[in-house]
């Protein structure tokens, strides 16, 4: 579970186990890792092509992976325009606010070389009346690598997320669509920059 402070089981609400399919997906260069800390699942997938950026040192230092991590905010990437043909947030926009997820998009658009992707696996977070927001709003995942099989759990208090919201923001980020794909409550999506 990544959040710290554990909430209380009252405090928490947990749903169904989740499956994402992290099939091996192909990328060219260096991939840059969105809130790569915690499992840090990217980083254990794909090793040293993999850059993980994460706002928290303590995260990054809990990943297991060996690959390089650096402490930045995805709304201030310290990279050149144009730099990665790959960017991933793997359970990564689910925490953080309407406002940053925006910026964070904009600061991908931006590093991303044109024609380059950024690819998303992320859960949905249904509206909430004020009573359930106050919980948080917590997704077991179970996911199978090449060679383990990872289970971990990403709990948030956060607003509202779909496939839906993340296709709106990348249209006004001016990113093309490129996959979608949905399974249980979790999505995949894929877009490229012009
Ligand atoms: C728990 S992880 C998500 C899962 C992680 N990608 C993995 O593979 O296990 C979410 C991470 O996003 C990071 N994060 C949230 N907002 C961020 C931001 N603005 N910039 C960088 N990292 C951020 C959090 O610090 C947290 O470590």
């Amino acid at each position: 579970m990544n959040d710290h402070k554990q909430p209380k089981e009252d405090e928490m609400n947990i749903i169904e186990m989740q499956y994402p399919n992290l099939d091996d997906f192909k990328a060219e260069g260096l991939i840059l890792d969105i809130g790569g800390g915690g499992e840090g699942i990217i980083g254990q997938m794909k090793g040293k092509l993999v850059i993980a950026i994460d706002k928290s040192k303590r995260e990054l230092e809990e990943a297991p992976s060996d690959n390089l991590k650096i402490v930045m905010d995805a709304t201030d990437l310290q990279f050149l325009d144009n730099s990665f043909e790959t960017v991933t947030a793997f359970f990564t926009l689910m925490y953080m606010l309407e406002e940053t997820r925006e910026k964070t998009f904009k600061e991908v658009f931006r590093v991303l070389k044109p024609g380059g992707r950024f690819l998303i696996w992320d859960v949905i977070i249904p509206e909430m009346d004020e009573e359930e927001k106050k919980k948080s709003y917590v997704v077991p995942i179970e996911v199978k690598l090449q060679d383990k099989t990872i289970k971990t759990g990403y709990g948030v208090r956060r607003p509202a997320q779909d496939k839906e919201y993340y296709k709106k923001l990348a249209k006004k980020t001016d990113f093309n669509l490129l996959v979608e794909s949905e399974k249980d409550l979790i999505y995949y999506l894929e877009f490229q920059k012009k």
